[in-house]
């Protein structure tokens, strides 16, 4: 069927060859499992070319064509090309397909795809790397033909722990910990990963530094005993009172750690001027006279001035500081310095 089609105004010059020219080609040829696009257009001119696509669940066998052009009034000829296929073979985790395969998108019953380990993964031999297309059009199943490399032991922490949740397989993930008292340094965990071709660990084994205190509290009028230049973890400091002066409070502190810092447990104790450097002191005997001694937390050779007995009174062979003051009776002593 030959008709005029688009060339509504032909120059004169080409009047000759309008038989050719105008032949139209009538509706495109329908083809097994393929669709076109053309809608309800009857009539389609000389070179016209029209496409088909696969329906769904058909995939175009490469090499073959997929569309028709209009020569001389009749469409070409085309053979068949929509066939069924595999879906793209199935996504792995430890594997992924050779690149020989990856451009590929039809995939008929039989069809074998052969896979590589991903970076992380060695071979397991034992198992077959390859995925077969089924007849019901889906894949085999995979084996676990790749498994994960093992990062190297990361060996001891010393001063700490190394906590292994699962294992030290790639992307397995490992955390450090220090002893109380140690303080670390670096990173607090790392991870089997990707280290030049290989897999290794992300991040190094941390330090485990002491932790120290800061310099003890000086106090007044007391000193601190066998003094060390440095105070770890649980280590105490005592502290004495310089003579005259009572220690108040606990006689030792010790290092403490509060986050990763050193700290003492507690204030240092006080050391307070007892009453006999004040004015009036009792002193209380610990036996009966005549040969009871006088226990005082002072020292008798601070000169004495007065010494008054709460009641009774002084024995006249009372001579201050050489010999102790005592009372005929009473049990207590008053003394004072003034
Ligand atoms: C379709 O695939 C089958 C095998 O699955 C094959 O025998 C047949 O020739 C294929 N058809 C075409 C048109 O390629
Ligand atoms: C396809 O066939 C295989 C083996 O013949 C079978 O294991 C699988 O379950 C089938 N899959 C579907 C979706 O029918």
């Amino acid at each position: 069927m030959c008709l005029l089609g688009g060339l509504s105004a032909p120059p004169l010059l080409l009047l000759p060859l309008l038989p050719l020219l105008l032949c139209d080609c009538s509706f495109p040829p329908e083809l097994p499992n393929a669709i076109q696009s053309v809608g309800d257009q009857q009539s389609f001119p000389e070179k016209f070319t029209v496409t088909y696509k696969c329906k769904e669940g058909f995939v175009k066998v490469p090499g073959k064509a997929d569309s028709v052009v209009c020569l001389n009034n009749k469409w070409s000829e085309v053979a068949e090309f929509c066939n069924r296929s595999c879906d793209v073979p199935t996504r792995l985790q430890f594997a992924s397909l050779k690149k020989s395969f990856t451009k590929q998108n039809y995939f008929p019953v039989g069809s074998v795809v052969e896979y590589e380990c991903r970076p992380g993964y060695q071979r397991d031999h034992l198992l077959s790397g390859k995925l077969t297309c089924l007849l019901n059009f889906t894949w085999s199943k995979p084996d676990e033909f790749c498994k994960r490399k093992s990062c190297p032991n990361p060996g001891d922490l010393r001063h700490g722990h190394v906590n292994i949740p699962t294992d030290i397989l790639y992307a397995a993930v490992i955390h450090f910990s220090c002893n109380k008292g140690y303080r670390l340094v670096g990173a607090a965990s790392s991870y089997c990963s990707i280290v030049n071709d290989d897999v290794g660990w992300s991040d190094p084994l941390p330090e485990c530094q002491e932790i120290f205190c800061p310099e003890p509290p000086k106090i007044s009028n007391g000193v601190i005993l066998d003094q060390q230049n440095t105070y770890v973890y649980q280590q105490a400091v005592k502290y004495e009172c310089i003579k005259g002066f009572t220690l108040i409070g606990e006689n030792s502190i010790y290092c403490t750690v509060k986050g990763d810092q050193g700290e003492w447990s507690g204030p240092p104790p006080e050391c307070k001027g007892n009453e006999f450097a004040r004015g009036a002191w009792v002193a209380h005997w610990v036996r009966p006279l005549p040969s009871a001694r006088v226990m005082i937390s002072g020292s008798w050779d601070r000169v004495l001035h007065r010494a008054l007995c709460s009641a009774g009174s002084l024995l006249p062979s009372l001579s201050l500081p050489a010999s102790l003051p005592t009372c005929d009776f009473s049990l207590s002593l008053s003394l004072s310095n003034e």
